[in-house]
């Protein structure tokens, strides 16, 4: 007997949805941050699809680079982040805007802040994507949220689970059932 999981996708925020917030969330950005040449640090894996979209709406002079960090098991936020590879940018002084996909317990981008802090930047910014406010596990203040949601695990849009669905162009909540074959 194989025990497999049979894996149902709800739709949540579709192609459309997502493009509409992001021009919202660029125009404040490019606001915010005119004159001041932010350097935009993606969260990998999750945030480069959100990031890509987000760094074409910016009509400002920025700076981009990448941070690739690992702290999920499945569904699970391990709380521990692992496997830091970045290539030590001068970001003393520099206006920092780190993008990440989505905020959940919070343990990942305190661990970025820290990161990021004692390099001495002149300022650190947070945008995320989606933020689940109900799993926050620390005092964070977040500049700029695409949409808030529920405790649910979502895919699609740069989101995985265990490495799949990141290629779908809209949001999805996954389901995770049983399925028992003989
Ligand atoms: P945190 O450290 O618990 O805030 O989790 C942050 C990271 O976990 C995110 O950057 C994602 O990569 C991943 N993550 C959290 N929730 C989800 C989800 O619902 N779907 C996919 N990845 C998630
Ligand atoms: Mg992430």
């Amino acid at each position: 007997m194989i025990d497999k999981q049979k894996e149902v996708l709800t739709p949540l925020f579709s192609k459309e949805m997502i493009e509409k917030r992001i021009r919202e969330l660029s125009s404040d950005i490019n606001l915010n941050f005119a004159d001041k040449n932010p350097i935009f640090i993606g969260v990998l894996n999750g945030g480069f699809i959100f990031l890509s979209d987000l760094i074409r709406e910016m009509k400002i002079e920025c700076e981009l680079d990448f941070i690739k960090i690992n702290s999920y098991d499945g569904k699970k936020s391990t709380g521990q982040v692992e496997n830091i590879i970045y290539n030590t940018t001068n970001i003393e002084n520099r206006h920092l805007i780190i993008v990440e996909d989505i905020i959940d317990t919070g343990f990942t981008i305190n661990f970025l802040l820290n990161y990021f802090k004692i390099r001495k930047p002149a300022s650190i910014s947070i945008v995320t994507l989606l933020h689940k406010p109900k799993s926050l596990k620390i005092n964070l203040t977040i500049d700029y949220i695409g949409f808030e949601i529920s405790p649910s695990f979502v895919v699609g849009y740069g989101l995985d689970y265990n490495q799949k669905f990141r290629n779908l162009d809209s949001i999805y909540i996954l389901k995770t059932l049983r399925k028992k074959n003989n």
